[in-house]
């Protein structure tokens, strides 16, 4: 038997191959980190400019960001909170940690998120002279399975739908995930938001009669999908309303903010 076939070389040969496969292993993540969260910001910008029906794959998705100004909120005054850098403020982990959210009530989490946090990120599309085009909220809730992270953009008149999207969520294919058919997305813009100060907007079971007084405040309801429908319907109500963003909505409009 030669010397190469003893059990402590094996080991050895074995011990090294893994050290090197280890040190390869890191450094890749380490050096793609940074391509990483380039291609994620990158990412959430086609998100945000898709659910504002913006987005135009022939031009690049920084040079279409540029008209967007990116602002934080906070979401207990309804005003904008000029000393959080939104570049460096992370709103899903704000939401998990006490000390920058609040429990919400029973009656008050109609979209099934527990903790609000004190802060949103929020999108401005401004024209040349910076009057607001476009305003995109990030909203999320709970369908049946998982919770629906998306955004929805309303026009200047802080009422009318521009449109909207979700980017991350866990509902069944063809079922609630029917979420993502830009046939369904298509029906969202230019639908209205607030009836007598109300959050009117959400889905109706099957498809919206469209001679009927409501249908400006309704959106077909996923086949199949009652659940996930549901909570589409409770997650936009919760972000439009006075727990999410509609004292904003409100400063917003009268200057105030
Ligand atoms: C495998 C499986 C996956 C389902 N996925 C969803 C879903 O993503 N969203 C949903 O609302 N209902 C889903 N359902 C159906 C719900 O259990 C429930 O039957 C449905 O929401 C009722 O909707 P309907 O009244 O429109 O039929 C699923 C059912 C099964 C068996």
């Amino acid at each position: 038997m030669s010397s190469n076939d003893s059990t402590a070389k094996t080991l050895l040969v074995a011990f090294i191959l893994s050290i090197v496969c280890a040190i390869f292993v890191a450094s890749a993540a380490v050096v793609l980190k940074p391509a990483q969260e380039a291609n994620k910001a990158l990412d959430r910008k086609r998100n945000i400019l898709a659910a504002a029906g913006m987005l135009d794959d022939s031009r690049s998705v920084e040079e279409q960001f540029a008209q967007v100004s990116t602002r934080v909120v906070d979401l207990r005054t309804g005003k904008f909170a000029p000393d959080i850098d939104p570049q460096k403020y992370d709103q899903r982990k704000a939401a998990k940690d006490p000390a920058t959210s609040q429990k919400l009530g029973e009656d008050e989490d109609l979209a099934k998120i527990s903790r609000r946090e004190n802060y949103a990120v929020v999108y401005l599309v401004e024209d040349p002279a910076g009057a607001i085009e476009k305003i995109i909220l990030p909203i999320r809730g709970y369908g049946l399975w998982s919770t629906l992270h998306g955004f929805i953009a309303l026009q200047s008149d802080a009422n009318t739908v521009a449109g909207l999207g979700f980017y991350e969520h866990a509902e069944t294919p063809g079922l609630g995930g029917e979420v993502d058919n830009p046939r369904w997305k298509g029906m969202w813009p230019g639908k209205k938001v607030y009836r007598d100060d109300e959050v009117a907007l959400g889905l109706v079971k099957g498809s919206v009669d469209a001679t009927s007084a409501g249908a400006a405040w309704q959106v077909d309801g996923l086949a199949g999908a009652t659940l996930t429908s549901r909570g589409v319907t409770n997650l936009v109500h919760f972000w439009l309303g006075e727990n999410g963003f509609e004292p904003f909505l409100h400063n917003l409009k009268s200057g105030e903010a």
